[in-house]
């Protein structure tokens, strides 16, 4: 039987090389993403580069539909002498901006995919990985914003606290199984999500590399670390919730407009 790890998100950035590390530890990998070209383009590079399958599963994760049709898709796949050993949720998006200024829409869709897909994929994965046995993972993707209230990230700084609190629990309850939970808490990395949250850089000042930040969360992951914090710096940020709320916010603006341009 080949361990397989489904990943969200694996069209681009940190889940395209945490794909990437988990074919070099010689996992199959169930690609998921809305871009279907760059999931098949990535597809036969992992093929070809470490010898392992891969299936293409276009889905939009914000959509109930899709979201609900997802795991029906892998069927086939595991069937031909694999199990799902892993699961990388780690799609997720956010917009830079005043909360005020954005439509609820957007909003909503921010937390459709960070929150609701998310939690539907861990429903989906704990019942398969409790029938086969093997050690399990899963692998949650929130940020350092889940640990700094982020003003102008409101929704997006919400809902990765959901992703944290959620990852720290599940964790705990599944401490006796072989199933472990991993939330890894990256702080900025150079990928397409600044562009996509509409956040324009001033420099690259404390940005990590992604194939970097990928390692780390994979290795974590594979340590069954219950949270993880790439970089000295963004270890040394997330003190700051030791502080009284009043100076938090002042102070995580203050430190998000050197790097970003405010709105
Ligand atoms: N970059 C950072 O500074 C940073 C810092 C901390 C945490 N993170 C977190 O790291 C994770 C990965 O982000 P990234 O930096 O690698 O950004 P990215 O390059 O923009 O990647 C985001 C991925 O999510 C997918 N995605 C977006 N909406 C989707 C949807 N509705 N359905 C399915 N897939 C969807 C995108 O693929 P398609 O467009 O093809 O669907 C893409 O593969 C996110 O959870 C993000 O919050 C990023």
């Amino acid at each position: 039987m080949r361990k397989t790890a489904l990943v969200t998100g694996s069209s681009s950035g940190i889940g395209q090389d945490m794909a990437r590390e988990l074919a070099a530890r010689g996992f199959d990998l169930i690609l998921v993403a809305r871009r279907r070209e760059r999931l098949e383009q990535l597809a036969g590079e992992l093929a070809a580069a470490h010898g392992v399958a891969c299936l293409v599963l276009p889905c939009d994760l914000a959509d109930r539909v899709q979201l609900d049709g997802l795991m029906a898709r892998t069927q086939d796949f595991l069937a031909e002498g694999r199990f799902l050993a892993a699961l990388v949720n780690n799609a997720g998006t956010g917009v830079w901006d005043w909360f005020e200024k954005q439509d609820a829409a957007t909003s909503q869709r921010d937390i459709d995919l960070n929150i609701t897909a998310l939690t539907t994929l861990c429903h989906a994965f704990l019942p398969l990985a409790r029938q086969h046995r093997q050690p399990a993972y899963i692998l949650n993707i929130a940020s350092i914003a889940a640990f700094l209230p982020t003003p102008r990230f409101a929704v997006y700084s919400a809902t990765k606290s959901y992703v944290l609190r959620f990852s720290e629990i599940l964790a705990y309850e599944l401490r006796d199984s072989n199933i472990s939970v991993t939330c890894s808490c990256p702080g900025g990395v150079m990928t397409e999500f600044m562009e996509h949250a509409g956040q324009t850089l001033k420099g690259e000042t404390g940005m990590m590399a992604s194939p970097e930040v990928a390692r780390l969360a994979v290795d974590a992951m594979l340590r069954g670390e219950a949270v993880q914090v790439p970089g000295a710096l963004n270890k040394a940020s997330t003190l700051v919730r030791f502080l009284p709320r009043a100076l938090q916010l002042p102070l995580v603006e203050r430190s998000m407009l050197v790097t970003v341009q405010d709105k």
